[in-house]
């Protein structure tokens, strides 16, 4: 099958992506129970909308046919950071119950702010329940992922620091909202002249509305357990990167991905103006000239503009230039893990960073 990164995938590739796939798999039937534990202590309503978000029931609360769950990578990243770390198991499923909390929490606003009407192959919530009740289900989940760190389990354990870890998860979330309104402002703003979005302010806004949350994934269980300080900076750099590399792979599938494998729409990104980084890099070349010429007449793009934007952007290697984005982020990922012991003793048992190399090495090629 091709990716939107790549034409053809190889053999010992289609192997690392099972271990990938087995490694969020693992991680989501490790978190579930907490998080369904926290779930159950919303508002029956509100918590019928969290599940639904979650993939977990159709609306009116039935149980889903089929699973409709996201791929659940920041609660892996939680999980195997703090593993990686040498953090207990249980300070990974705490900061993986409140980052899957927030992730949930800032899809269902940003399918409000984005206007789109289809995630994971179903309604978005605020199509399922309307506006007002799917910003108050954001909300609960919101404040649930601080109630949950704020009484992680074991308080009192040495080692564990809570104020630290409900700080990182405060600082992540400041650092979302600061890119989210980015990612809106920049929809206003010209596709050519001195007022255009450049590079590296698309950088920003990327690593702070997704960056933010999968640094903090990957260092909040190291952080919840009193990991050294060096550990969590390169911990929470190295998902900053990865955040980076991810957002500009979504970016790309919003432009060449299957709506049938990705569940959400497709070109719905240059509908309404946004600022991907595809377009930023096909713009910045002479042979984007066609493409400036289109965006520059259109004014907001109908269905066949976009199409034609999207050939466009092909034709002046946006795409190629995203690719190679997304691969020096990565690139920066591992030299952050490089900085980390491959192994960490815990007791008896011996740890490694491996697991979280093989899921990065797959996020690069994902085709959802
Ligand atoms: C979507 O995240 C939002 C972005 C930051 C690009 P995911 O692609 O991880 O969404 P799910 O949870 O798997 O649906
Ligand atoms: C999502 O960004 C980032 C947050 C939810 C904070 P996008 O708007 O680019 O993600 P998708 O494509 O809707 O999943
Ligand atoms: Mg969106
Ligand atoms: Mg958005």
């Amino acid at each position: 099958m091709s990716s939107a990164l790549s034409p053809s995938r190889p053999a010992p590739r289609a192997h690392a992506d099972e271990r990938a796939s087995r490694l969020l798999e693992h991680s989501r039937s490790l978190v579930r129970p907490a998080l369904a534990e926290a779930i159950a202590r919303l508002h029956p309503w509100v918590g019928e909308m969290a599940a639904y978000s979650l993939g977990w029931c159709e609306p009116g609360g039935a149980p889903v046919a089929a699973p409709a769950g996201g791929k659940g990578l920041r609660q892996a990243l939680a999980v195997l950071g703090a593993e990686a770390a040498g953090a207990p198991r249980s300070a990974g499923v705490t900061a993986a119950v409140a980052v899957e909390l927030v992730h949930t929490f800032s899809l269902l606003h940003d399918d409000i702010m984005d206007g789109d009407p289809t995630r994971r192959g179903r309604p978005t919530a605020w199509k399922a329940y309307g506006t007002g009740p799917a910003v108050l289900a954001g909300d609960a989940l919101f404040a649930l992922a601080v109630e949950t760190l704020a009484a992680t389990p074991g308080t009192g354990a040495p080692g564990t620091d809570i104020p630290s870890a409900v700080r990182h998860l405060s600082t992540a979330l400041n650092d979302l909202v600061r890119g989210q309104a980015d990612d809106l402002l920049f929809e206003s703003r010209p596709w050519t002249g001195p007022e255009a979005v450049r590079p590296d302010e698309y950088r920003a806004m990327a690593e702070h509305k997704t960056g933010a949350l999968l640094g903090c994934a990957t260092a909040l269980g190291a952080v919840l357990a009193g990991a050294p300080r060096e550990t969590v900076a390169a911990l929470d750099r190295a998902g900053r990167h990865l955040g980076l590399a991810f957002q500009v792979v979504d970016d790309l599938l919003g432009i060449w991905g299957d709506p049938a494998v990705t569940g959400k729409p497709v070109h719905a990104d240059l509908l309404r103006g946004k600022k991907t980084f595809p377009v930023l890099a096909a713009l910045g070349t002479p042979a984007g000239r066609p493409l400036a010429r289109l965006l520059d007449s259109a004014g907001s793009l109908g269905a066949a503009d976009a199409r034609r934007a999207a050939a466009l952007i092909e034709d002046a290697g946006g795409r190629g230039a995203a690719t190679a984005e997304a691969r020096r982020h990565i690139a920066a990922v591992e030299a952050c893990l490089d900085g980390l012991p491959r192994t960490v003793r815990t007791g008896r048992t011996v740890r490694t960073t491996d697991d979280l190399r093989a899921l990065l090495a797959h996020l690069v090629h994902r085709e959802m």
